[in-house]
């Protein structure tokens, strides 16, 4: 208000929650004059929704209790302020965390453009719909299945969802060309995963999944590209995402082929790990994944 804040008071933690969800705050202070373990079950609720986790909450206590900042810190409250407490210091506060949101949004629009654009890669070219999506399920399906944390779980979403947006630098009459490309026009195809990587490179936030954009066609004998890695170089959620992405793209149709059955499709994995191209154990970890044929 008279620091230049719009202010908004709710009482109840229903209140609180709607609020923040249809028009999100930048810094919510929570009161503990409210029934204690309501008030951090609100703050619990803000930080484990996607749409308000990243708005910063005080918590403000009546004196300084070591028990209500340590409930406060497990409900993930980013700072605390004690009562009677000086206007200078909460102005201050809530300077310094409004800030740090800033830089938040700033962030999370930027990887939404990324984002964005990876979806126009499958826009341009009508044959691949859907691809990123399948990618993305197929490679977290098959990463969970090996037991991989949550982390690379994440990683393994985005990256089958960007893994191929390197490809914006490739130009439609070699993207969607209907036959076999000339010398020039694989060399211009095979630079998409260092394009990828370049542009991934500009967002911290990116960088798990930068090693699946730069790798996706690596090959375990050193044959792949760009970097002609070798067996244990290839960083594990490249070749996973390699595996899913050989699998989806022969079991859809494009311009240079119509669908192939499912068990061609594994045959066809199960050869390239017979060739040193793939981890067999990866290969037979994904059929196992796959649905029965119908
Ligand atoms: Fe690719």
């Amino acid at each position: 208000m008279r620091e230049g804040h719009h202010v908004s008071v709710v009482t109840t933690s229903e209140e609180v929650l709607t609020a923040c969800s249809s028009t999100p705050p930048d810094l919510v202070v929570i009161d503990l004059v409210a029934p204690r373990g309501q008030a951090f079950e609100v703050c619990r609720r803000l930080k484990d929704q996607p749409t308000t986790r990243f708005i910063p909450v005080i918590i403000v206590t009546s004196q300084t209790d070591r028990h209500d900042r340590l409930a406060g810190l497990h409900a993930g409250a980013d700072d605390f302020l004690s009562k009677p407490f000086d206007t200078m210091e909460l102005h201050a506060r809530i300077q310094s965390l409004v800030k740090l949101k800033r830089y938040t949004d700033e962030l999370e629009s930027a990887e939404a453009v990324i984002l964005g654009l990876g979806a126009t890669i499958e826009a341009r070219d009508p044959t691949t719909q859907g691809h990123c999506e399948r990618l993305a399920s197929y490679a977290t399906s098959l990463g969970k299945s090996l037991g991989l944390d949550d982390t690379d779980l994440g990683a393994l979403g985005r990256g089958g969802f960007l893994h191929d947006i390197g490809k914006i630098a490739v130009p439609d009459a070699v993207l969607l060309k209907d036959g076999k490309l000339d010398q020039t026009e694989v060399r211009v195809m095979r630079a998409h995963p260092v394009v990828g990587d370049a542009l991934c490179a500009g967002l911290r936030s990116l960088n798990s999944v930068r090693p699946i954009v730069r790798h996706h066609h690596e090959r375990l004998d050193g044959s792949g590209y760009p970097d002609g890695l070798r067996s244990g170089a290839v960083p594990l959620l490249a070749q996973i995402v390699g595996i899913v992405d050989v699998y989806d793209a022969l079991t859809s149709d494009r311009p240079y082929h119509t669908a192939c059955p499912r068990e061609e499709a594994v045959d066809v994995l199960s050869k390239e790990a017979s060739k040193g191209w793939r981890d067999r154990a990866l290969v037979d970890a994904f059929v196992g994944i796959l649905d029965p044929p119908a």
